[in-house]
Parts: C-alpha cells; structure tokens; sequence
C-alpha cells in the first residue's frame, strides 16, 4: 500500500500531453473481442482499470500485450463468453461488455455489478436494450445470464442518456441483423470515439455524439490500428490543480469544446484560459473566486467526474458555492476528509454548500474512490503544510504517471509504502 506525501502551496508551472481517455479504452478494449483479426491501440494508459479489462479479455481466450504503450488484442481463439465475478466487481463497467459478448458468442455471462462507492449503479437500460434486440435475459444467483440467436436491430429509447448503455448497444448493434436507432443515447465524445472505432473495423454508425445513433448492422468486423481520444477528465484535473496552486500549465491533446464548462467555471474563478485547436493553457494567481453554481450533467453539461475537484477548489475560494451532484447518489464521500483539511463543507442529499475558507491546511487523508481522490491530492497540493493521501489504489485505477507530472510541474510529493 502506496500514499502520497505533498508538501503543498508550491506553484505549477510547465505542460503536460493528455493521456488517452480511461473511459475510451475501455470500450475500444472490449469492442475488440468483435473480430477475429488483430486490434492495435495506440498510446494505451497503464492504469489499473485497463490492466483489469485487459485480464477480462485474457480469461475470454484472448491473447493481450502491451509493448510501448500500445494495446495489442488477437482474439481468434477466445471461446469463453463469462466474464469471472471478481473481475466484474473490480470493474463495474465491464457490465458493457454484455453486447460485444453476446454479439461474438451468442452468450454472455457476468455477476451483477451491484453496489459501490459512488451509488447504486443499476443496470435496467442496458438490459432492456439487449431484450429489446432480442436477447434472452436471466438474472440468476446474483449472475445475468443471456442468450440469443443473432442480435436483431431494434429501435431503443433510453430514458437516461446513460454513456455505458450507448456504449453496449453500439457493440451488440454493430454485428446485429438489421438495423438499430437509438434515441436519447449519450453524447460524450467517448461515445463518438468508439463509433469511429467501431466504423474504422468496418460498422456502419452514424449519428454519435448527437442524441440519436443509427447503427447498421453488418456481417464481419476486421481489424484495426487506432488512436483513442486523449482524457479530458485527466486533463481538468490537472488544470484544476494548477488554479488552486497558481501557476501556468499548457496541456495539449484535448479539444476545449471537450472540456467547455469546466473552462468556463475556471474562467469565473478568475483564471484565464486561452485554447488553441487541442491546446489549452491556464494562468491563475492562485487566488480563487467560488463559483455561484456548478451543476453536474451528462455532456455538454458540467461532467460529475470533475464534480470532486472543482469541490475542492472551492473550498479554499473567496466566497461560497453551491454543488449539485445529479448523476451519482452518493458521490460527497470525499467531503470528510476535505474538512480534516479545514474546509467548510455540507452535504445535503445531491447538494454541497461550499463556505470557502483562506487556506487548507495538511492533514491525513484518504481516497474512498477514484476521483474523490484527486480532489484530495489537489487540496494538499494547494494546503498549507504537509499532507499524506493514502488508499492510491483508487487513484491508480484512472491516472497514469500522477506523481511524475505533478513532480514535473514543481509539485513536492513523493510517493512511498506503507
Ligand atoms: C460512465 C463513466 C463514468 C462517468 C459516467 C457519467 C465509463 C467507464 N465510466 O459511467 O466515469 O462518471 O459515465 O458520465 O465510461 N443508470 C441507470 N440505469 C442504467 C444505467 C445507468 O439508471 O442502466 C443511471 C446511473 O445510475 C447513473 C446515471 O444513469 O445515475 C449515469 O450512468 P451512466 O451514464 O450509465 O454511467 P456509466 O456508464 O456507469
């Protein structure tokens, strides 16, 4: 066991390029499983969650390797359609890969993801969709188990723009006889990153990153060479911390249309932001305004995986700030340890009325999930005093090479074992 120690109130100055997009590979991983000839991803992560979905794919039959930061998948010889229990509940999204599974094998088998830490996360529209294209569906033992002759294209109505339901039914369409219309589907650009991916193996999807999705099936998917869109999520991150800390950063690979409210809200916090095609580079004096209101929403809205950071940011800003978590039940479970750092912070239900004191101050933190996490590291990078943020496992999972970059930008931490 890993934690962090970070010795806060140093500046952040220097540039970073965005990593490739955790919530693309993802998908992209498991669409591979899709054809029988060999997928290349370039620039791939060395995050935990990748290396879980990568295992996911070994125990279907797949062979996986990475070599340079490229993925490569040659799934000819997988056989397996069941996906191990302790895989799916180390990774709740890998309930996506029901439609890759039952389009490939014409079955599929995962344990029901169940509970976790940020909220329930049910699963009703992923499944409604497949039954909807024809699949046969039982929860069984605390296992979803489901079978079908071939997918049949169906027209879907999803009552939530709900980004891993799209994502499913993007892979049990592609290969599905006929035709599939999605209307209400997400619009994250990770959606249409998986629609060029899937189109570039030979699908034919148009529509992604609107609110419907046409997806014509074909017969046979081949292989692919491809670069996943860079992470915007990673890279709000690190601007946010570098408008607690002050300082100037440049990250490169992300389109600011991609990140539009979030450089809004930083705008109105008083930092200035200029962007240049896939650049975006941030000037803060490190004395922050709160913002009046950030509500959380699917794309284009403000995204709830940056909620936790720009909470933090907050809670040392001049004034106060209301937070409405709308996607995620419980998604505050990082305010306690905030307020270990001082801040002044209450939760009510979806809402967290933020009273922004002068400084944080260090303190012995611990990271309950993935992105609550960051918000930790980003509040010790801008306390006053030291700080150790425990439990990385959870930052692992997301963030390739955090302590190298923050390091490399004029961050002290160090990382050491427990
Ligand atoms: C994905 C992202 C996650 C992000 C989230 C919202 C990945 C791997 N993860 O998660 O980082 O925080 O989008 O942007 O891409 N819902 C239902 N029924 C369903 C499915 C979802 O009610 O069948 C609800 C969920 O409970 C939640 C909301 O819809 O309240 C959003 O979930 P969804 O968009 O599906 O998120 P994920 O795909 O799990």
């Amino acid at each position: 066991m890993d934690k962090f120690v970070i010795d806060g109130g140093r500046r952040l100055f220097g540039g970073l390029r965005a990593q490739s997009a955790k919530n693309s590979v993802l998908p992209l991983l498991a669409a591979s499983i899709l054809t029988e000839e060999r997928v290349t991803i370039f620039d791939v992560p060395m995050i935990s969650d990748v290396a879980c979905m990568a295992q996911i794919l070994r125990e279907l039959g797949a062979e996986v390797s990475f070599q340079g930061g490229n993925a490569f998948i040659d799934s000819a010889d997988a056989t397996e359609h069941r996906i191990p229990s302790a895989l799916t509940k180390e990774l709740r999204s890998s309930v996506f890969m029901l439609g890759a599974l039952l389009s490939r094998f014409r079955r599929a088998a995962c344990a029901y993801p169940g509970g976790c830490d940020i909220g329930l996360r049910p699963i009703d529209l992923h499944l409604n969709a497949l039954k909807r294209m024809d699949a046969h569906i039982e929860e069984r033992d605390g296992y979803i188990l489901c079978a079908c002759d071939r997918l049949k294209g169906a027209d879907i109505v999803l009552d939530f723009p709900s980004v891993g339901a799209t994502e499913n039914i993007l892979l049990a369409a592609a290969l599905a006889e006929g035709r599939t219309v999605i209307e209400g589907a997400a619009k994250e650009p990770e959606i249409v990153d998986l629609q060029n991916f899937l189109n570039a193996m030979g699908a034919k999807i148009c529509g992604a990153g609107t609110d419907t999705v046409e997806i014509e099936g074909v017969k046979k998917l081949h292989g692919v060479e491809y670069h996943p869109v860079k992470d915007r999520i990673e890279a709000g991150t690190y601007l946010i911390a570098c408008a607690v800390c002050g300082g100037e950063l440049e990250i490169e690979g992300v389109r600011p249309d991609c990140l539009g409210l979030l450089l809004h809200k930083l705008r109105e916090n008083g930092c200035k932001i200029h962007t240049k095609n896939d650049k975006i580079k941030l000037t803060s004096s490190g004395r922050l305004k709160c913002n009046r209101k950030i509500e959380t929403m699917p794309f284009p809205g403000f995204p709830t995986d940056l909620q936790a950071q720009m909470t933090a940011l907050n809670a040392s800003g001049e004034g106060c700030a209301l937070i409405v978590e709308n996607l995620f039940e419980t998604r505050y479970k990082y305010v306690p340890e905030l307020k270990r750092m001082g801040a002044d912070i209450e939760v009510d239900g979806r809402n967290a009325f933020v009273r922004g004191v002068p400084r944080l101050h260090g303190a012995t933190v611990s990271c309950g999930d993935l992105r609550g996490g960051a918000a930790l590291v980003i509040a010790a990078l801008g306390a006053e005093g030291v700080s150790d943020v425990l439990d990385l496992a959870h930052l692992d999972r997301g963030y390739c090479d955090l302590c190298a970059n923050l390091k490399k930008l004029g961050a002290k931490i160090k990382r050491v074992r427990v």
